[in-house]
């Protein structure tokens, strides 16, 4: 059979191209354009990249009206009832799930690289106390290349490996601090004989002046919120990473570039927005008055935690997340009148007409701030938690990004509507 192709016609001068169809593992196929420019002299147009898929990818794949989300083929609800984060981390970065020896080999890599410079320490006495701590962390993952130097070639696999881990263990502890410079707390350094999320809540909660145990459904509950966020394709903040990175940016100033992306309330900031929401809503006899504010083009209230850009279907994670909030608060015997009016917020919404029609459906960050909230976690640290998750995902994608073929540079181009060609005028003469 010949390849498949599509033929795109300019129908003022009647020429016509060829644009070769591309197929991936599995989903929609895809045009390739690369050849429309040198053609045609024309540019596609895609706001938002609503259609156009800026890079091939082996790590995630998102089915959006089936609500399927896969991590290197693995289905996410299989990973989320047998696999933690640090395995389907390492799925992520390595491509494969690990042996035993592979996994144990990783997870003692990570633990030896949770510290940070001493000198990074001071950084944080920079910052204001109120300073929201996603601001905090742009910084210090940013300053991190001032501090480790050492192996930032990012044409060498070792290094961008070296600098993997760097990032993906020191998060925790770098996020935990910026909470405990909040609090005027002391920083409590990371224990390597504790697990990923259970050091994390350790530097967190912890003091040094007692002992603090960390609970066991909270550690779970942490690890799952981790590993749902782990990777999301080609997102808003893993697109900065790839784009940052493509200049051959180090790998610490692409990952800061993403954690400043995330934070936006339309990502990974919309699971403050959806508390801060709720919070305002307050009552659930308020719900239709925000359900109609949402609805109304003047007003620029939206439901936060509700909507994607990909998913048309419920969100697997939100699903996921909604029966883990069920089990936390019940095994932390916690009674949050908010995820009551989350849950009477989701059925309204799912039932009224301008949710349906446009296929509006509760996002991951509808119900993650309800576990949060039980494990201690406050608002402003919401986002950041949501960073030390995707931090895996962001350096895959950038690693993949280096070995492939077809890299470049990223740079789209533009629909020009400015003026055309104005002579200077002098100031005297305005
Ligand atoms: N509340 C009310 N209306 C909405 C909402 C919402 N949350 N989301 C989308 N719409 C409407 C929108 O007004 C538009 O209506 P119309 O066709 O009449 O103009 C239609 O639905 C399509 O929306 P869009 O803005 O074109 O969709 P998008 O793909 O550009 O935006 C989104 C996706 C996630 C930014 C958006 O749904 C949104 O703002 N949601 C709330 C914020 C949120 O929960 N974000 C977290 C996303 S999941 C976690 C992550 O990936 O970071």
């Amino acid at each position: 059979m010949a390849n498949k192709t599509v033929t795109l016609t300019d129908n003022t001068t009647g020429k016509s191209i060829e644009l070769p169809v591309m197929q991936g593992s599995v989903g929609p196929e895809v045009i390739d354009i690369r050849s429309v420019y040198k053609e045609l002299g024309m540019f596609t147009y895609d706001p938002g990249f609503a259609s156009t898929a800026a890079c091939s990818s082996d790590i995630t794949y998102i089915d959006g009206d089936k609500g399927t989300l896969l991590y290197r083929g693995y289905p996410i609800e299989e990973l989320a009832e047998h696999s933690s984060y640090l395995e389907a981390s390492y799925l992520l970065w390595y491509g494969a799930l690990p042996n035993a020896e592979q996994y144990a080999e990783f997870v003692d890599k990570v633990k030896r690289h949770t510290m940070i410079h001493e000198g990074l320490k001071d950084f944080y006495a920079g910052f204001h106390r109120d300073a929201h701590p996603m601001a905090i962390m742009v910084g210090i993952v940013g300053s991190l290349s001032a501090f480790y130097h050492d192996s930032l070639d990012v044409w060498d696999a070792r290094h961008r490996e070296i600098s993997a881990y760097r990032v993906f263990a020191k998060l925790p502890t770098i996020a935990a601090w910026a909470y405990r410079y909040s609090q005027g707390q002391p920083f409590v350094y990371p224990r390597n004989d504790l697990e990923h999320s259970e050091n994390f809540l350790h530097m967190m909660f912890a003091f040094p002046s007692e002992e603090y145990t960390v609970s066991p459904v909270a550690k779970r509950a942490l690890d799952l919120i981790l590993m749902l966020h782990a990777d999301h394709e080609q997102n808003a903040s893993t697109s900065t990473v790839r784009l940052a990175g493509s200049t051959l940016a180090n790998p610490f100033a692409a990952i800061s570039a993403g954690v400043a992306a995330l934070w936006g309330p339309s990502h990974g900031g919309a699971s403050e927005a959806v508390v801060n929401m709720l919070e305002t809503i307050g009552t659930v006899d308020q719900i239709p008055k925000y359900i109609e504010k949402a609805q109304d083009k003047d007003d620029t209230f939206r439901l936060m935690g509700f909507g994607h850009r990909v998913y048309k279907n419920f969100d697997p994670r939100a699903k996921l997340i909604r029966t883990a909030c069920y089990e936390v608060l019940e095994e932390l015997k916690v009674e949050d009148p908010m995820f009551d009016l989350a849950m009477a917020l989701e059925e309204r919404a799912l039932k009224d007409e301008y949710f349906i029609k446009r296929k509006l459906y509760p996002n991951v960050d509808f119900y993650s701030g309800v576990i949060f909230r039980a494990l201690g976690i406050p608002k402003n640290m919401f986002t950041v938690v949501f960073t030390i998750g995707r931090s895996i995902g962001w350096l895959s994608q950038w690693n993949e990004m280096l070995q492939d073929d077809e890299f470049r540079i990223g740079r789209p181009r533009q629909r020009y509507t400015g003026p055309v060609s104005r002579p200077y005028v002098p100031i005297e003469k305005r």
